[in-house]
């Protein structure tokens, strides 16, 4: 089969550990029969220094024609200091509002040939982690009424929470398919014993779970969530959470098994092309010296096979071969052992792509 698949390299690292990600889908097209046309995208610091804004509107319309989006990373010290609405970050907000990415799904799993690399004590890490983060993408504080205004103490800034009954409706219909797909169990983050926004949320949760009867479900104020991702892991299944929370939890969900270099993750909405993208940034600080892990990228292509392009088996082959390479002893930097062998970014790329 053809697809069409518009690619975001972006900033830092982007362009490496895209790179590598598309070695191995050609891989898969050669070896299954399939043609993958690339068309490449700007967005971020890259489309800055080129035509002035983060998001091109020719970006958001061939992503738009597109059967997936396959995003790097954007951002970098160079963009720092620019106003919030031409920083490279606005660029990736504004695609995912404008693809209506509203769940964002990220898998963090312990692989075992990785256990050494979990930062956690060894008996809570052989225990096993494998926790589906499903995050709200496209509300909430990251998309809120923003601004300055003058205050009693002079000039302020004022970021809200706000949702929807509809857009937390959705996501948690989100978390409770995947959950019937897994262990069936829900965990709804959220700081209900603070915030209205959070009261709702807590609300609607509850009224979706009704029509999932099978599945468990219970609420964790975000807190105690924190605390408990790295004390128990294992006692996690699905993890909803809102825009901000999900965005924090999914960092520290990351790390506990080993590198964030090694997280993948797919957005995606009702209809349309979903996007995927590694779970980490651009790294501005190893940009450029084939160090990076290329592994969360190449898994995110894994996760495109399967929602977006219906490619079970394909996708799978992806995950065999980095668990494969794993095992056999390869390491990039970040995720080095003793006794383990190390790559460069090509490198993992070449070993994975000869895996397939
Ligand atoms: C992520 C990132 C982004 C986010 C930033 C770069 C805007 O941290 O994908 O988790 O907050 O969503
Ligand atoms: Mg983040």
């Amino acid at each position: 089969m053809n697809f069409n698949i518009a690619v975001i390299k972006g900033d830092g690292i982007g362009p490496e550990v895209v790179q590598q990600a598309m070695k191995v889908l050609d891989k898969v097209g050669k070896k299954y029969g399939h043609n993958f046309n690339y068309t490449q995208v700007l967005m971020g610091g890259c489309a800055i220094d080129a035509t002035g804004v983060p998001l091109p509107q020719e970006t958001i319309d061939v992503c738009l024609k597109s059967d997936a989006v396959l995003l790097g990373a954007v951002g970098g010290p160079k963009w720092d200091n620019l106003v919030g609405t031409l920083r490279p970050e606005a660029g990736l907000l504004g695609i995912r509002k404008a693809l209506g990415l509203y769940a964002n799904i990220r898998p963090a799993i312990l692989f075992d040939s990785l256990s050494g690399a979990c930062p956690l004590r060894a008996d809570i890490a052989a225990k096993g982690i494998d926790i589906m983060v499903i995050r709200e993408l496209t509300g909430g504080i990251y998309f809120g009424d923003r601004g300055y205004r003058e205050g009693k103490y002079g000039t302020e800034a004022y970021d809200t929470d706000c949702y929807s009954e509809l857009e937390v409706k959705r996501i948690a219909k989100t978390a409770f398919e995947t959950a019937m797909k897994r262990n069936k169990k829900v965990t709804s983050i959220d700081k209900a014993n603070v915030l209205e926004s959070s009261r709702l949320w807590r609300k609607v949760v509850h009224e979706i779970a009704i029509d999932y009867p099978q599945v468990s479900v219970e609420d964790m104020l975000v807190d105690n969530a924190a605390m408990q991702l790295v004390k128990n892991p294992s006692q996690f299944d699905v993890v909803l959470a809102n825009n901000m929370f999900g965005d924090i939890l999914s960092d520290e969900a990351a790390m506990i098994t080993g590198s964030i270099g090694i997280l993948a993750s797919a957005s995606v909405g009702d209809s349309g092309p979903g996007l995927y993208e590694p779970v980490h940034g651009s790294a501005p600080d190893i940009a450029g010296q084939n160090k990076a892990n290329p592994i969360a990228t190449i898994l995110s292509i894994a996760m495109m096979l399967k929602f977006s392009l219906n490619l079970d088996k394909e996708g799978k082959s992806i995950e065999n071969a980095v668990a494969k390479v794993l095992k056999d002893g390869y390491r990039t930097l970040d995720i080095a052992e003793n006794n383990t062998k190390i790559l460069t970014t090509t490198g993992m790329g070449e070993e994975i792509a000869k895996n397939i």
